[in-house]
């Protein structure tokens, strides 16, 4: 019999310090810092971030998006025989975050480790975890993306510190009879490592380079619009779809207007597309399950819909992963 694997259950967790966009621009005016609601939401879509309380890391926001995405699938933590996590905001430089939040959720035992693809995280954690289910290596995965971006962020640079925010979202993916994913496609171009990055490391005991984040907007804004489509386009080929088999497409949430071009070259009203960036802006390899997670709890998406999952991020990576849920 053929194994497949299918999303169970789904969850998501926004840490409870929310900031608007009007927030912000007071924090940042009283460091001098000229930035403006009007110019954000216009650039970028974004109207609020959540921010992640001090001593509060990703394997705290991964464990509530954890939880409840075990509730929805009505499991015990001790029933999961995987972890990926998906996070370039780890707790530490190691052990893995997926290792310190499997010993929180008590399902200790269980394969676990972490995936490092920036804002394409999840798309590929979930792809490796569709593959150890189909090889019969893991039946029933948590696939979590989890990021404190806030962490990293200079709060000096407006073209940066106002698009991103801290949250988590996870999947359950079991084995099954019957197709869930249906195809992935992942690529990477490590030329690209400069345009967005955070060029800093550990050595002898201090931190060398910058530990916080770097971006070439709009280098970053051409080329994620180009990729999208690509893998979008290749992931469709391979599972012998078309874009009109498309209900949903749920893009990395960085900025509207990648999405609105991501769609229109798909020949996709927007109105078929999960858009929650204006809720908590660009939370890195979060983002995909975030959206997924509100869209399936409010009743938006319903089961049997196939659904465009599509990231792009650091690197340069990029990827996607079509599925029926
Ligand atoms: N507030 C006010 N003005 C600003 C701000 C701000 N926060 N930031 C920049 N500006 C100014 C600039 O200084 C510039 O002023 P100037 O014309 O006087 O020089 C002007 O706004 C225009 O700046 P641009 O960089 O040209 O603005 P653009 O329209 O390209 O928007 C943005 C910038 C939003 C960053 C856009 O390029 C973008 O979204 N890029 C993609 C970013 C992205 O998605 N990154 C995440 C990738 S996923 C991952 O791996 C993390």
């Amino acid at each position: 019999m053929t194994i497949y694997s299918r999303i169970t259950g789904t969850g998501s967790y926004l840490p409870p310090n929310r900031l608007s966009n009007a927030d912000l621009v007071a924090q940042l005016a009283a460091q001098g810092v000229d930035t403006s609601d009007d110019w954000i939401v216009e650039r970028t879509g974004i109207r609020a971030r959540h921010f992640a309380a001090p001593g509060v890391f990703s394997s705290d926001l991964g464990l509530e998006a954890a939880r409840r995405a075990l509730q929805a699938a009505g499991l015990e933590a001790q029933a999961i025989d995987l972890i990926i996590v998906a996070t370039s905001t780890p707790d530490m430089v190691f052990p893995s975050t997926a290792c310190i939040l499997q010993n929180k959720l008590g399902a200790n035992g269980c394969a676990a480790f972490d995936v490092q693809a920036v804002c394409s995280g999840f798309v590929y954690a979930l792809t490796i975890a569709d593959a150890m289910i189909k090889t019969g290596a893991a039946t029933k995965a948590l696939v979590i993306g989890a990021e404190v971006f806030s962490r990293i962020l200079d709060f000096k640079d407006r073209t940066t510190c106002v698009l991103f925010g801290d949250g988590a979202g996870a999947v359950v993916l079991e084995a099954s009879s019957t197709p869930g994913i249906l195809a992935s496609d992942l690529h990477a171009d490590g030329k690209h490592v400069g345009i967005l990055c955070v060029p800093g490391h550990v050595s002898g005991g201090g931190v060398l380079g910058e530990p916080l984040l770097r971006m070439d907007g709009q280098a970053v804004f051409k080329l994620a619009v180009g990729v999208l489509d690509e893998a979008a386009r290749a992931t469709l080929a391979k599972a012998g779809k078309t874009e009109a088999d498309i209900d949903w497409l749920i893009p990395h949430q960085a900025n509207i207007r990648i999405m609105q071009s991501t769609a229109r070259k798909l020949k996709l009203s927007m109105d078929k597309v999960v858009v929650t960036v204006d809720q908590h802006g660009n939370t890195s390899a979060a983002s995909i399950p975030l959206a997924l997670d509100s869209a399936v709890r409010s009743g938006k998406i319903k089961p049997g819909e196939t659904l465009m999952l599509e990231g792009v991020g650091g690197g340069f990576t990029w990827g996607a992963v079509l599925l029926t849920l």
